[in-house]
């Protein structure tokens, strides 16, 4: 693979900014952005209020510790509107998660939070190894999910000739890569795989593709699964990472030419690791939850949001500004199996160590009695379909799940493309348990 690596002269120069200048910028946006949400924000208001505290009290980066956390549920008990910063008229527009479990959440953004937006997905594009003049194949959602928009706006600001096709119809997709010739695509991995088992359908040489970079997000994958991509189309694959909550994509990239995990924009948004039970915050390179505080939004300005999001800050290498290691996965997608935590990312690494077995996977939770069963339902490839092979496979994978991972399963290898699809983000886990 081509080395992709941007020349310095073309990076935005905060990205490349001593640590103190960053922090001088941050520490001088958070004070600017406390104070926004202070006086614009009944919510905010409230909130620092019961808490007895103002933004007068941030007298270093530190001490956003004092501020109260943000979580989902406010959102949700302020819909749609109640925690804007500005007047809905101020708004240029509206994005939200899909709401498939109760009421949405909604996000707004006024111009200002679009061109950001913009100029963020752009340098994120740039990272990954995208120029101006590529044509970039952008096979997120459009609509309210902030990928489809979101990466459409910032790839038409780097300068790129943009498909806007979205998720689904599959053979299409196919079709359009190889008339159009991309040199980008953006979509989530688990749609990728799509992607690649319709190449081989149609009896295409993904390796051929115009492909050369991969952009890939808004769901948990692994290096491995990296590996699996990166071999089938020779192309560089990385990570993008953000949430609706506190912009949408491009909140940190990962540099193809380090791919080390993800630089957060930290001109943009502060983060925090805390302790997911107590709160207190932990010292980089400690794992726990995903914290940020924005710097620059109108809005929806977000003081300590709560993630749920998994990983471990660690400094800068490609650029200045700090890294997140992939993230391990969310605290509510975390399967707790007779006392063991297990994450779906975690799964996904043993399939992919075992031959003839697909990353197309869900796991099935059930009880009998007390008991917690777990199922792993994994695809094998069409030339590995024979009873005994498959049988090797099941045996293999529960073999690899138990010593490596460290709890029992069952493993059923199904037929290729019998577990359910899905053109945005996989849905990895099934809890037929009792609620409690
Ligand atoms: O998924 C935004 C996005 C779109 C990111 C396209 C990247 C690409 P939400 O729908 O609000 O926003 O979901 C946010 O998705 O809290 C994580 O749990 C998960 N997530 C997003 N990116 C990654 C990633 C978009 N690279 C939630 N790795 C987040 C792991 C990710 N999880």
């Amino acid at each position: 693979m081509e080395d992709l690596t941007p020349r310095k002269q073309d990076l935005d120069p905060i990205e490349i900014a001593s640590r103190d200048e960053i922090e001088a910028l941050q520490f001088h946006r958070m004070k600017r952005s406390l104070k926004h949400a202070f006086e614009n924000s009944p919510f905010y208001r409230n909130r620092f209020i019961e808490h007895d505290v103002h933004p007068e009290d941030l007298k270093t980066l530190r001490d956003i510790a004092k501020f109260p956390f943000t979580v989902k549920q406010d959102l949700r008990d302020n819909y749609p509107f109640g925690i804007f910063a500005v007047p809905q008229s101020r708004l240029v527009r509206i994005h939200g998660s899909s709401g498939t479990t109760g009421k949405p959440t909604v996000v707004g953004y006024t111009q200002a939070d679009i061109d950001h937006w913009a100029n963020l997905i752009a340098r994120s594009i740039r990272a990954a190894g995208g120029r101006p003049g590529d044509i970039l194949h952008n096979a997120y959602g459009y609509g309210l999910f902030t990928g489809g928009i979101g990466a459409h706006y910032g790839a038409e600001r780097l300068g790129c000739t943009v498909v806007p096709i979205s998720g689904g119809m599959t053979e299409r997709q196919v079709t359009l890569i190889n008339d159009f010739k991309p040199r980008v695509i953006m979509v989530t991995p688990s749609y990728m795989l799509s992607i690649l088992d319709e190449f081989r359908r149609q009896g295409l040489d993904p390796r051929q593709s115009s492909l050369q970079v991969g952009i890939f997000g808004a769901e948990p994958w692994t290096n491995a699964m990296r590996e699996e991509i990166e071999d089938a189309f020779d192309m560089h694959a990385v990570d993008i990472y953000g949430l609706s909550e506190v912009m949408g994509p491009g909140v940190a990239q990962e540099c193809v030419e380090t791919k080390d995990g993800l630089h957060i924009w930290e001109d943009h948004f502060y983060p925090e690791i805390i302790d997911p039970v107590t709160g207190e915050v932990l010292e980089d390179g400690q794992m726990g939850e995903l914290v940020f505080t924005t710097l620059t939004k109108e809005g929806l300005p977000m003081v300590r949001y709560r993630t749920r999001d998994l990983t471990r800050l660690l400094p800068g290498t490609a650029r200045s500004m700090r890294r997140i290691e992939k993230i391990t996965g969310r605290s509510d997608d975390m399967i707790i199996l007779r006392g063991v935590n297990v994450f779906p990312t975690q799964i996904e690494e043993q399939i992919l160590k075992c031959r003839g077995l697909t990353p197309h996977f869900q796991i099935e939770l059930s009880r009998s009695g007390r008991m917690d069963n777990m199922v792993v339902h994994v695809e094998c490839t069409p030339d590995h379909s024979a009873e005994d092979a498959r049988a090797k496979s099941a045996r293999d994978l529960a073999h690899h799940i138990k010593s490596i991972v460290g709890v029992s399963s069952r493993v059923e290898v199904c037929d290729p493309h019998s577990v359910a699809r899905s053109d945005g983000k996989a849905k990895r886990v099934v809890d037929n348990r009792p609620k409690e």
